[in-house]
C-alpha cells in the first residue's frame, strides 16, 4: 500500500520509515466500545479494560513501535483493533500487521476490518506454529496489550517466552494502567523502561519497553 512511498505522508516519514518523533497529529483508530464492552462481560480479567485503548494512547504506542522498512508489528490482544487502524491511518500497510487474539468474536471483527492483515485467532501462546513463513525472523517490534498483570508470574514468563521465541532480541512494548512495573522484571530477567505515560487514556495509561539482559 503506501510502503515504500518518499517524504512525509501524514504521520509518518516514509524516507526512514519512522513516524517524526514530536508530531501532534493523531492517526485515528475507530473504537467499537459495545464490542469492546460484550468481550469485557464475559471475560473481565481477559480483557483488563471496560473500554478500547485511546487515540492519545494508540500514537504514543506507534511511535514507539514503529517497525523499519520491510519488517511487521506483531500486537498481542489486538482487540477491537484500534491500534492497528492507527498504524494503517498514519501509513503502514495491512500487510505487515500480525494481530493475535484470543476473543472469537473480536477476531471476526478483526478479520472483517483488516482483511490484508494476518491475523491469528486463538491463545497468543500458539503463535509460534502460526506465524506466517513470510514474517519469520522479520517481525520489528511486539506490542503486547494482554493484561499481564493480572496473571500468575509462571503464566507471564511463558508470554515473555512466546515473544522472545518469534521476536528474538527485539523485546516488547506493554502498555499497563498500573502505577509502576505490571512485570516483576528483575525476576523475568528483563530491563524496563517507562517510554511514556498519557492521563488521557481511561484509566489513565503507561507504555513500558522490557527487554531481555544482556
Ligand atoms: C486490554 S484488551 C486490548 C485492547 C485493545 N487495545 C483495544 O482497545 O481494543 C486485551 C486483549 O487481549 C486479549 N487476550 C487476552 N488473553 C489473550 C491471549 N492469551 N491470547 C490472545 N489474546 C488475548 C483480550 O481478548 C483482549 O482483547
Amino acid at each position: 500500500m503506501n510502503d515504500g512511498v518518499q517524504g512525509v505522508i501524514g504521520e509518518v516519514d516514509f524516507t526512514t520509515g519512522d513516524p517524526p518523533p514530536h508530531s501532534s497529529k493523531t492517526a485515528r483508530g475507530v473504537a467499537n466500545p459495545l464490542l469492546f464492552l460484550r468481550s469485557w462481560l464475559a471475560h473481565p480479567l481477559r480483557m483488563g479494560s471496560v473500554i478500547p485503548s485511546s487515540d492519545t494512547l494508540n500514537r504514543l504506542l506507534l511511535r514507539q513501535a514503529w517497525p523499519a522498512p520491510g519488517r511487521a508489528v506483531l500486537e498481542l490482544g489486538a482487540g477491537t483493533g484500534v491500534l492497528a487502524s492507527a498504524f494503517v491511518a498514519a501509513g503502514l500497510s495491512q500487510e505487515r500487521l500480525i494481530l493475535s487474539e484470543i476473543d472469537p468474536s473480536l477476531v471476526a471483527h478483526l478479520r472483517e476490518k483488516f482483511p490484508a492483515a494476518t491475523v491469528i485467532g486463538g491463545d497468543a501462546r500458539e503463535l509460534p506454529s502460526l506465524i506466517p513463513e513470510r514474517w519469520q525472523g522479520r517481525i520489528g517490534s511486539v506490542v503486547c496489550g494482554i493484561p499481564l498483570v493480572l496473571l500468575p508470574e509462571a503464566e507471564q514468563r511463558s508470554f515473555i517466552d512466546l515473544i522472545n521465541t518469534v521476536a528474538p532480541g527485539r523485546g516488547f512494548l506493554h502498555y499497563s494502567y498500573c502505577i509502576t512495573s505490571p512485570l516483576p522484571y528483575r525476576r523475568h530477567g528483563l530491563t524496563a523502561k517507562r517510554e511514556a505515560w498519557t492521563p488521557l487514556n481511561i484509566p489513565p495509561a503507561s507504555v513500558w519497553r522490557y527487554q531481555s539482559e544482556r
